[in-house]
């Protein structure tokens, strides 16, 4: 019989490609805020715990955020607004939720709880010190999973990408379609950060459920790279003679309107040092990406 697992944030970017993958290993449980007759907003407790309670569940999965990070530095210090209430208060529930049903609480966070300011690649006891108002709701969302009384594991990943199309393109599919568009702007090669294989995710968290392994990992690729040399890498790819433009993240930065982190890179030893299989390299994982549209955007 295939094991329960609860899963918030099923219909986004990271949280489909979990369900779409570990489907035939696992039955998911999605609590969708969007569903059109039984939603599951995690900002309303009276509607997260049921629904958590109804599930057999030893484990969740909670992806579900604002992800909006100019959306959210435009809510900067409002409590109120959404990216505080869904990142915060909506983790705050799904930790209350967890508590009091007894389960393993998986939650996925992101390199931007840090300022950027390192040389080099961030560790797991480096400091928390957000620099914009996404970072900082994360960051909360850490300490109160940190704080919880559940078996919590926390993955920080940072800049993720899938090999198939999506309709929210992640990083590699912005680069390729903003190529083949000519848009491509200038790419930064002064701003360094740390490519998430999605797959890979996946695969961390499958192990995760696997061994009930607890604790902060940093569960991205564990290499730096720079947006220009990146984005090289996507124009070979793509083999139509693309040319990519450097640019200047310090040029930028000069008439940017919020703050921009120079380097998330995250390193990934200490989960690397656990896992039973080799996680990919970004090259391995770009060979392997579809630069197409989403399948359901396809002409037949
Ligand atoms: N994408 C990145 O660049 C990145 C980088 C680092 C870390 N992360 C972290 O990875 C996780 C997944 O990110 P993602 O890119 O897959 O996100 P995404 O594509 O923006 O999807 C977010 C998901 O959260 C759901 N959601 C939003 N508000 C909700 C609410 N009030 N109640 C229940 N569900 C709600 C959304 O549902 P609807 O679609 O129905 O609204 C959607 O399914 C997040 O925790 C994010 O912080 C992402």
């Amino acid at each position: 019989m295939k094991s329960e697992v609860l899963v918030t944030g099923s219909g986004g970017l990271i949280g489909s490609k979990f369900v779409q993958t570990i489907g035939n290993q696992y039955n998911c449980t999605s609590l969708e805020v969007s569903h059109p007759t039984h939603p599951v907003d995690i900002t309303n407790y009276e509607q997260l715990l049921p629904a958590i309670q109804k599930s057999a569940a030893t484990h969740l999965v909670h992806f579900a955020a604002y992800t909006d990070v100019t959306g959210a530095w435009q809510q900067t210090g409002d409590k109120n607004g959404s990216a505080y209430r869904v990142n915060v208060l909506g983790t705050e529930n799904v930790v209350k939720a967890c508590e009091e049903t007894q389960k393993h609480l998986i939650h996925i966070s992101t390199a931007y709880v840090f300022d950027g300011q390192k040389e080099g690649l961030y560790l797991e006891d480096d400091l928390m010190r957000p620099i914009e108002w996404y970072g900082e709701t994360k960051a909360k969302a850490e300490e109160v999973v940190m704080k919880s009384r559940i078996p919590w594991t926390i993955l920080r990943i940072d800049q993720p990408f899938r090999q198939d199309p999506f309709t929210k393109l992640d990083i590699v599919h912005a680069i390729a379609h903003q190529l083949q568009q000519h848009t491509l702007p200038p790419q930064f090669a002064d701003h360094f950060f740390g490519p998430t294989i999605i797959e890979d995710l996946v695969r961390v968290i499958v192990w995760v459920l696997r061994t009930n392994t607890t604790g902060l990992y940093h569960a991205s690729s564990g290499e730096s790279w720079n947006n220009f040399d990146f984005a090289k890498q996507i124009a070979q790819l793509l083999d139509n003679n693309y040319q990519v433009e450097a640019g200047k993240l310090k040029d930028y930065l000069q008439t940017a309107r919020r703050p921009y982190q120079q380097n998330t890179a995250l390193d990934n030893h200490k989960l690397a040092s656990l896992l039973d299989f080799k996680l990919l390299t970004v090259k391995e994982a770009l060979k392997a990406v579809d630069f197409g549209a989403p399948s359901f955007d396809r002409e037949t």
